[in-house]
C-alpha cells in the first residue's frame, strides 16, 4: 500500500460477539481496500477501550497507540447499533477520547437499525461538527435479516447506499485530506490554522 493512499481508520461500535456492524464494516473496509484505500480496523471486542475518564484518558500505552491511529487516518468510517435512538456507548467513549484528531477530516457513517436509525446518524453528524470533522451529506442505515444476512447484503436498496457510501467516502476522503493537509501547512487564516504544527 502506497503512503499516499487514503487512510481510513473504520470503527466498530458493538461488542456483540455476532455483531452485525461488524460484518458491514468489514464488507465496507474490504471494498475500500480493493479500491486502494488502506484500512485500519478498531474493535473493542478484541482491543477494549476503558471507559473515558478526563482525568486518565490521556495516559498510558493503549491511548498512545490509539492516538497514532487516529492521527494517521485521513477517514473516519463509524459503525454503530441503534441503541435506544442513540449511537452505542461502545461508540461514544471511543469518540469521547478525541477532538483534535478529529478535526478537518471525514466521517463516513453505517447504522444498524430497526427503524433507518436517523437519530444515529444526526448524533454521529453533531459530534463531527463539534471537533470540526466533517461528515457525508448522508449516512446509511441497514437491518439485520432484511438487508443483510449471512455476513452478506441480501437486499438491492441497501447493496446501492453501500456502494454510494463506499465510493463517496474514497472521493470526498482524497478531496478533504489533500486539502487538510495544504492548510495545516499552508499560512491562510481557515479553521485548521490553529492546529498547525
Ligand atoms: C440496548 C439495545 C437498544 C436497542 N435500541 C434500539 C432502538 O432504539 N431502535 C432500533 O431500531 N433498534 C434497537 N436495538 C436493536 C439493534 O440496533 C439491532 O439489533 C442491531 O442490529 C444490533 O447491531 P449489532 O449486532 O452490531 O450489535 C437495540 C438493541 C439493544 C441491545
Amino acid at each position: 500500500m502506497s503512503e499516499k493512499s487514503l487512510k481510513v481508520l473504520a470503527v466498530i461500535g458493538s461488542l456483540h460477539s455476532k455483531s452485525v456492524t461488524r460484518t458491514v464494516v468489514h464488507l465496507a473496509a474490504d471494498r475500500l481496500k480493493t479500491d486502494g484505500c488502506s484500512v485500519d480496523i478498531l474493535d473493542f471486542e478484541h482491543e477494549p477501550l476503558a471507559l473515558y475518564n478526563p482525568d486518565t484518558a490521556h495516559e498510558g500505552d493503549v491511548f498512545s497507540a490509539l492516538k497514532v491511529r487516529v492521527e494517521r487516518a485521513d477517514v473516519i468510517l463509524l459503525g454503530t447499533p441503534d441503541y435506544h435512538g442513540s449511537i452505542s456507548s461502545a461508540m461514544k467513549n471511543f469518540l469521547d477520547h478525541f477532538w483534535r484528531e478529529f478535526a478537518g477530516k471525514l466521517f463516513a457513517t453505517i447504522v444498524a437499525s430497526h427503524e433507518k436509525g436517523l437519530t444515529v446518524t444526526d448524533q454521529l453528524r453533531t459530534v463531527a461538527r463539534q471537533c470540526y470533522a466533517w461528515s457525508l451529506p448522508y449516512g446509511v442505515s441497514f437491518t439485520e435479516g432484511q438487508d443483510v444476512k449471512d455476513d452478506q447484503i441480501v437486499s438491492e436498496s441497501f447493496q446501492k447506499r453501500f456502494d454510494m457510501l463506499v465510493r463517496d467516502t474514497r472521493v470526498y476522503g482524497e478531496l478533504l485530506a489533500r486539502q487538510r493537509h495544504a492548510d495545516l501547512h499552508g499560512t491562510e487564516p481557515g479553521f485548521l490554522a490553529r492546529l498547525r504544527p
